[in-house]
């Protein structure tokens, strides 16, 4: 079993090295930040992630799995060390790639034997041979057998373990097709397809995966709008689409658009990547500005439906990006917040997992228990995120707390027919109202 080391334990440092060690293999997961790697020592997840204590306490448990904010104790001996720390927006809309060098240079700076350094960050084209020459040079003539591999990572969050576990294919891209088959071992528990290549051809592999999917968001909200004006019914749409094998149903849900830490930042990377080389991302950019107008777009028919915002309170429901996470990095509740907010509404919201991390940014917010307290008094209800919970809603008690009984449901969760003949004003995404 090989050794190994995580650079960064946020979502996908933490997920990949705990499954790691579940396969096996001796961990030793890092983070710059003490907080979280104190919270790990004691047991306490740094992030909301269905199953993801468990198989946590099960490896600590069994000695494979370590953390540490200790640079030397992790990196020294390592045969493989990931990186996966945070590669965020630029102000030019690139990647930064600070945390990346800060890494780099750490292990230039830390080890002297036979190392693979492979990156698991999503990063721009080219980073793998850049990690290359920030080691070579930082080493500054001292001798290090160094292969890098660039192993993308495509988990979801809320679902990152079984992502992992039963991942579609694993991407490994090397110079050296030697370091990217030690790397495949790791994964050959897994059963799943590997799939070598270059560098830069896997680099390009995540952000092609990640912007195809959110074309296809914005593709089926681009349908959404013209099905409510035509009157046409975008969920049957997409189901009627989906039944074709060369289609697929997966990622037509149409809604509010796509957010999270991941697809808003990546598709602009690539497409400031593409203007960079003299190309022009003319999709790439209308998949982006068709993402923004959905937020708008939910806020002009509200406005038209109240008539007017200013001092009306809007009830929110959900605030994570997506069901399943208490992440809140460019989730779509946030703009939409921002937007009433502009306009003079007084927001209520509620989030299963989600509160605290709401709490440190939304201070004009009223931060509420259940669904039932931001009904109360509202003039309207808006729902941004479709977890569970909000399926299994009382709408009687909701109506009879609510100010005036008008629905917006931002992600069609809710039985359109049935909200209606109970008196509610009911409006979806993409269906004739
Ligand atoms: P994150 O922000 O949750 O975590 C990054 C961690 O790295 C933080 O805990 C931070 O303290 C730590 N860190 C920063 N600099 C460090 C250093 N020099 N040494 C050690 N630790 C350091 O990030 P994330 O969401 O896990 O994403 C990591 C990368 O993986 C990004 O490039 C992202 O695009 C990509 N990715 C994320 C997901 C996802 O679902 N979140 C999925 C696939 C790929
Ligand atoms: C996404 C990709 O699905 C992962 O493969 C990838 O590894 C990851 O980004 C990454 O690179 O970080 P994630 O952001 O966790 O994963 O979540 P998704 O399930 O892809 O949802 C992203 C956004 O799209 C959410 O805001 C969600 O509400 C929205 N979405 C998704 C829709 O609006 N409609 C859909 O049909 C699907």
């Amino acid at each position: 079993m090989s050794k190994i080391c995580v650079i960064g334990t946020g979502y996908v440092g933490l997920v990949t090295g705990t499954c790691f060690a579940d396969l096996g293999n001796s961990v030793t997961c890092l983070d710059v930040d003490e907080t979280r790697i104190s919270k790990l020592l004691k047991g306490i997840m740094p992030i909301y992630e269905p199953g993801l204590q468990e198989i946590v306490e099960r490896n600590v448990k069994a000695g494979r799995l370590i953390f540490t904010t200790d640079y030397v104790k992790a990196v020294k001996d390592a045969e493989i060390a990931f990186i996966a720390v945070g590669t965020p927006s630029g102000v030019d809309g690139e990647a930064d790639l600070q945390y990346v060098r800060q890494a780099a240079e750490s292990i230039a700076d830390l080890v002297d034997s036979k190392i693979i350094v492979v990156n698991k960050s999503t990063v721009p084209v080219g980073t793998g041979d850049w990690v290359a020459e920030v080691i070579q040079k930082r080493r500054n003539g001292r001798p290090l057998d160094l292969n890098v591999v660039s192993n993308p990572e495509f988990l979801r969050e809320g679902s990152a373990i079984n992502d992992f576990m039963q991942s579609d294919r694993v991407v490994l891209g090397s110079e050296n097709r030697t370091a990217a088959e030690k790397v495949a071992e790791l994964y050959a528990p897994l059963r799943c397809p590997v799939l070598i290549t270059d560098l830069r051809t896997a680099e390009m592999i995540k952000y092609a995966s990640n912007a195809f999917l959110a074309t296809r968001i914005s593709f089926i909200n681009e349908i959404a709008n013209v099905c409510e004006e035509l009157g046409a019914d975008v969920k049957v749409v997409a189901q009627g689409m989906g039944l074709d094998k060369r289609i697929g149903s997966a990622f037509l849900d149409a809604g509010l658009g796509w957010g999270g830490s991941c697809f808003p930042k990546d598709v602009k990377a690539l497409a400031h990547m593409a203007v960079l080389h003299g190309t022009h991302p003319q999709l790439l950019q209308a998949v982006m500005e068709i993402n923004r107008n959905q937020r708008r777009r939910l806020v002009y028919k509200l406005r038209k439906a109240l008539g007017g915002l200013n001092d009306r309170t809007i009830g929110v429901l959900g605030i994570s990006f997506k069901p399943n996470t208490d992440d809140i990095r460019e989730a779509p509740a946030l703009e939409v917040i921002h937007l009433l907010e502009n306009e003079g509404a007084k927001i209520k919201a509620y989030d299963p997992q989600a509160m605290e991390n709401a709490a440190q940014i939304l201070q004009k917010v009223k931060l509420c228990d259940n669904p039932y307290q931001v009904a109360e008094g509202s003039d309207a209800l808006i729902l941004i995120t479709e977890w569970n919970e909000f399926k299994q809603i009382d709408f009687n008690k909701i109506k009879e707390l609510m100010n005036q009984p008008v629905i917006m449901d931002g992600r069609n969760l809710w039985d359109e027919k049935t909200l209606k003949n109970m008196g509610f004003q009911y409006f979806g995404v993409g269906r004739a109202t």
